[in-house]
């Protein structure tokens, strides 16, 4: 993997939509801090100095295998990653880490299409050393105790990604569905879906090879829903 650094970008995401389309090339587009940061449903990623801010950039001839689960065998390598520095962590699906109830890291993937070809970027932002006392539920290595090598992390994580990506396209995910599911923040617990403009309280009971998660509404019913326009929180009532 060809390795992008940066002292200062907008954002690693949107810099990964410019780059001229390679197939034959994996990147990781790095930052030391970023001025836009992005995370899911528009909100924005403070990414101040002492993150770990990149976007791991793979482009494809074809349509890729089964992309809805990109953002969960992305969560398993930084998982797994973490787990090597002797850190253990939880995922909340679809897309947060979680170490000690807060969070720690996010993920935001993205793809853009032209035909067939296709560009995935998987965005990580994971708080190392970087100041969180004014981000609202956030947490950092620093401040659980941990003093880890960014280099090191983002190299385990791209190494850990790139498997699971590999294995994803010849439909072996066993390794990371087992890793999302076992450390599941929210797997059978009572959660609420804040879904257009609605709380539903519901079971979380299961998340699929598709990616999804499967709930069932206390008010009745199961669905499988799908990351984008929801929020999932824990219900503690
Ligand atoms: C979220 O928590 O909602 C997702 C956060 C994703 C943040 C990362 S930092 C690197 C990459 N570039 C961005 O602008 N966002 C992702």
């Amino acid at each position: 993997m060809e390795i992008i650094h940066f002292d200062r970008l907008d954002s690693t995401n949107e810099y990964a939509k410019k780059l001229e389309f390679n197939s034959n090339l994996r990147r990781a587009i790095v930052a030391d801090s970023q001025d836009k940061g992005k995370g899911r449903e528009k909100r924005k990623f403070v990414s101040d100095k002492g993150g770990l801010y990149f976007s791991i950039v793979i482009d494809e001839e074809i349509v890729p295998n089964k992309l809805s689960f990109i953002t969960q065998i992305t969560a398993a390598a930084i998982y797994k990653a973490l787990k090597e520095f002797g850190i253990d962590t939880f995922i909340k699906w679809p897309n947060d880490i979680i170490l000690n109830r807060k969070k720690l890291a996010g993920i935001l993937v993205e793809s853009v299409s032209r035909g067939l070809r296709m560009r995935i970027i998987s965005g990580i932002g994971v708080n190392v050393e970087n100041d969180v006392q004014n981000i609202e539920g956030a947490t950092s290595l620093k401040t659980e105790g941990f003093i880890v090598d960014k280099e090191s992390l983002l190299g385990e994580i791209i190494e850990h990604f790139a498997d699971f990506y590999d294995r994803l396209q010849v439909d072996d995910i066993d390794e990371a569905l087992n890793i999302v599911k076992r450390n599941s923040y929210i797997l059978n617990k009572e959660i609420l879906v804040h879904k257009n403009k609605d709380v539903l309280p519901a079971l979380a009971k299961d998340i699929s090879a598709d990616g999804s998660l499967i709930v069932e509404y206390k008010g009745g019913g199961r669905e499988a829903i799908y990351s984008s326009g929801v929020q999932i929180r824990l219900n503690n009532k």
